[in-house]
């Protein structure tokens, strides 16, 4: 947004993947050996996921230019039938691991490479919706860029850019009045209240994640959110690896910078890595596990002293955020709706689709225009059929 933000640069690093004992992928420095032996252990597997993964984000990615071209949804469903069809929206009511069977690839492939993926990035397991899983698998293969001072920097950027009024307040009610909205907020220190024409909540509001807003007056009542959050602890420990645990007794020869796991019992985490500052400058290594480094542990349960002194040989210090991250994907769940009154919108239904920030700010920009194009009664701009056809004949 900012275009004094600039890309921070990437730092090197592989990975492997855990079960509980061994590892029993590493990567390599050698790419093709890595194809090699991908090849070697499943077969046609990995390359009918590239395939399913590619097909799916060129699909995806027209909505970058249905956007550009001023076109929006009325719902999550919309949005993806616009995209890609019956299939996009089969795709968020099976499960990740009944796609991929029936697509061919190996129960042994989703056991050892998709389920630690989707441990990492959503701290569940294959049986999560297969549009979800997509759109993770297609982040851990593209090569995914953060803004240089961290990806915070895209907000506050933003919020410059558009030159907002931003009152920093906790929402507590909002009702309806005549063609507006009362919003009732509260500070620290005082209580406010003010009227707008168009609102837009971007908090979940499944009543188990607590957003502190109550919606009052409205008739009928606003629907149910349905659902709930799933937990994960991130833990950023400063300290030194346990690389024996590992099968490494010398952490010299250690060569992997993170760490991904299988769906095993008794595993206690998910996936541990070492990070690297928000600002790489040149001239920058990471740090090597005989150091003293900065790791990222996330996990279901905190982490206590036993568990600590298993993945560490010792530590400085330990910062545990347990946080609600992500949806807590059943494979049957409905999503949430857009429009949840005239001109009151929900931004985090497409977190049901798909958690990543990319998809918030798809959403994001997706409500921006429903609510101008519903606000000047523009309706031919909304839910229209058959884009890719139009927007070819509009050029
Ligand atoms: C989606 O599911 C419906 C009903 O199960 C089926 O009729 C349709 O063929 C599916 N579409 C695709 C593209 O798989
Ligand atoms: C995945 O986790 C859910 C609970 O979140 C559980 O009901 C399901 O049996 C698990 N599936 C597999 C294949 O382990
Ligand atoms: C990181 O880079 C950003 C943008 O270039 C800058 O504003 C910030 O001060 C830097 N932070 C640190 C800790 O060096
Ligand atoms: C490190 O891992 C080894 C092997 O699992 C274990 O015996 C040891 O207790 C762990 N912790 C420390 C602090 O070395």
């Amino acid at each position: 947004p900012d275009p004094s933000e600039k890309y921070r640069k990437n730092v090197a690093g592989k990975t492997a993947v855990f079960n509980g004992e061994e590892f029993i992928l590493e990567e390599t420095d050698w790419y093709l050996l890595d194809l090699f032996r991908l090849w070697w252990r499943y077969g046609i597997s990995f390359i009918r996921l590239q395939m399913w993964v590619e097909e799916i984000m060129e699909k995806f990615m027209r909505i970058y230019k249905y956007q550009g071209h001023g076109y929006a949804f009325s719902s999550v469903e919309e949005l993806l039938h616009s995209l890609g069809g019956s299939g996009f929206l089969n795709m968020t009511h099976r499960s990740l691991s009944e796609s991929l069977l029936e697509l061919g690839v190996s129960q042994r492939f989703i056991d050892e490479v998709i389920a630690p993926v989707m441990r990492v990035n959503y701290g569940q397991n294959i049986s999560i919706p297969a549009f979800v899983g997509a759109v993770s698998l297609a982040g851990a293969q593209a090569n995914l860029w953060a803004v240089e001072g961290g990806n915070k920097l895209v907000c506050s950027g933003l919020l410059k850019l558009a030159k907002a009024n931003l009152i920093q307040a906790q929402v507590t009610t909002i009702s309806p009045h005549s063609t507006q909205y009362q919003l009732n907020y509260a500070t620290l220190t005082e209580k406010g209240s003010e009227f707008y024409d168009i609102v837009v909540v971007a908090t979940p509001l499944q009543s188990s994640v607590g957003s502190g807003i109550s919606f009052q007056g409205f008739e009928p009542q606003l629907p149910d959110i349905a659902g709930s959050y799933h937990h994960t602890v991130a833990s950023i420990v400063h300290g030194y690896l346990n690389c024996s645990y590992f099968g490494f007794p010398d952490p010299k020869l250690f060569p992997f910078a993170s760490v991904l796991t299988t769906d095993s019992p008794g595993l206690f985490f998910n996936s541990a890595a070492s990070i690297c500052p928000v600002n790489i400058s040149t001239g920058f290594r990471r740090k090597q596990p005989q150091e003293a480094g900065v790791y990222k542990v996330f996990s279901p349960q905190p982490l206590d002293k036993p568990a600590l002194k298993t993945l560490f040989r010792s530590y400085y210090s330990v910062q545990v955020t347990d946080w609600q991250a992500y949806p807590h994907y059943g494979s049957t769940q409905d999503l949430p709706p857009v429009v949840l009154h005239d001109s009151l919108y929900y931004l985090n239904g497409i977190e049901w689709a798909g958690s990543a920030m990319e998809m918030s700010s798809v959403a994001a920009k997706n409500i921006a225009l429903l609510a101008y194009h519903r606000w000047s009664r523009q309706l031919e701009m909304v839910d229209q059929k058959d884009l890719m056809h139009k927007i070819k004949t509009e050029l």
